[in-house]
């Protein structure tokens, strides 16, 4: 008899949970949600959960999951969880098959971390997760002998390339990069770029956060740390291809000279329903490439003045294993002030490049150590007076 994926959903009310909840109901035969998670949004946390039936919900916002229960927002057929340890708890005690990991930022790292000790395979959009604790993740995976599928299109594109070659025989992997909202900016006027202008993203529809990581390239760069764990890379074998179309989501380049490479218009659905159905595939209602009308694709190298985020991607690398994580949170904090108006767009990369000369770390590796370096690069990158860079 056919069985129901079961799925839990962490982020349901973002940009990657809404196209993810778009394609299961698409398909009601194949999966089951069984739990659900949001912030602070949970007004649409509620309608998901009513639409579809969802048993286990988080909020990990307090606040905000004690007006939701004084409201009586949720069915009360239903588990929900609040505050802090609301996603932990939410996949200790919900069974499933696979978690959707559609959360921001570094809060990840704990419940998929949990999921994978439970022996839930994994579809990981987040970034940040990798990033911080890639060693950790990747350990803890082959252990538990569970699935990690790359919802994000470049490694997902990757993942399909690599898909019955050997991986001993790769010479490096080329991710493609839209170049973001200031692509065609003139250099000398990136410091006057506004939040807002940063937030339009010329290909893409996404977070606000990703969006101006694409427009500095740190999101680049934070992909690059990603591939690095992912399929276990060294830095030299990881590059960067600007491709202003984004319907080639990357190549791999093998020993032999042969590029492969994977293509379709720029929606995130086609990655998730490869993740979702992996290793099977089904139909998708989007429109896909057209071959019967013209159209052209180009590629050029990335400017380094205009995307000095992406060098410090590469000196991050070298700092490993901590080299990440302050990256990572370094880029956090400045895109956090300079939405609220209190550093320029060309200070974002500064303060990175100050965290990771500044930043002190011991010699030995824990998953405390690296949690206390990501809080003491927050707290450094907050207290950066911009007049200083
Ligand atoms: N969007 C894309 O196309 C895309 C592509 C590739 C990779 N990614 C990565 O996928 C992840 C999600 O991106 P997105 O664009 O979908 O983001 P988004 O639209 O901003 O949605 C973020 C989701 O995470 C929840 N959330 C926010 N802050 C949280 C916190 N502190 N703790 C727990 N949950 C929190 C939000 O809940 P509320 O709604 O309640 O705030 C929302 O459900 C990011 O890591 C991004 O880099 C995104």
């Amino acid at each position: 008899m056919h069985k129901a994926k079961r799925i839990i959903l962490l982020g349901a009310t973002g940009s990657i949970g809404s196209n993810t909840l778009e394609i299961i109901q698409r398909f009601p035969e194949d999966f089951q949600i069984v739990g659900i998670s949001a912030h602070t949004n949970s007004q649409a946390l509620a309608q998901i959960a009513n639409t579809f039936q969802v048993p286990s919900i988080a909020l990990s916002d307090e606040s905000t999951y004690q007006s939701a229960i004084q409201a009586e927002l949720f069915s009360k057929n239903s588990q929900v969880y609040g505050g802090d340890h609301a996603l932990d708890q939410l996949i200790q005690e919900t069974q499933a098959d696979m978690v959707v990991v559609a959360i921001v930022g570094a809060r990840a790292l704990s419940p998929t971390l949990k999921a994978i000790q439970k022996g839930f395979d994994i579809a990981l959009a987040n970034k940040e997760l990798l990033v911080l604790g890639g060693s950790f993740v990747t350990q803890a995976v082959q252990k538990n002998k569970v699935r990690l599928l790359p919802i994000d299109s470049e490694h997902n594109a990757i993942f399909q390339c690599l898909h019955g070659n050997n991986s001993k025989d790769l010479k490096s992997i080329i991710l493609t990069a839209s170049g973001g909202a200031c692509r065609d900016t003139p250099i000398d006027q990136l410091h006057t770029i506004t939040p807002e202008q940063a937030k339009q993203h010329p290909n893409w529809s996404m977070g606000a956060k990703i969006t101006i990581d694409s427009a500095t390239m740190a999101n680049k760069g934070l992909e690059l740390i990603e591939a690095r764990w992912l399929f276990d890379l060294q830095p030299h074998q990881l590059k960067v291809t600007l491709h202003p179309e984004s319907i080639v989501h990357s190549f791999v380049h093998w020993i032999d000279g042969s590029v492969l490479a994977q293509l379709s218009p720029p929606s995130m659905t086609f990655a998730i329903q490869h993740c979702l159905f992996y290793p099977d595939k089904r139909t998708n209602p989007k429109p896909s490439l057209d071959f019967d009308t013209s159209f052209s694709l180009n590629f050029a190298p990335p400017e380094p003045k205009r995307y000095p985020c992406l060098q410090l991607a590469y000196q991050a690398l070298e700092q490993e294993p901590y080299g990440g994580a302050i990256y990572n949170a370094a880029n956090e904090i400045a895109v956090q002030r300079f939405i609220e108006k209190a550093i320029r767009f060309t200070d974002i990369p500064k303060i990175i490049q100050h965290a990771l000369k500044h930043i002190q770390v011991p010699d030995t590796l824990s998953l405390e150590s690296l949690l206390q370096i990501d809080q003491d690069t927050r707290d450094y990158a907050l207290q950066i007076d911009p007049k200083k860079l």
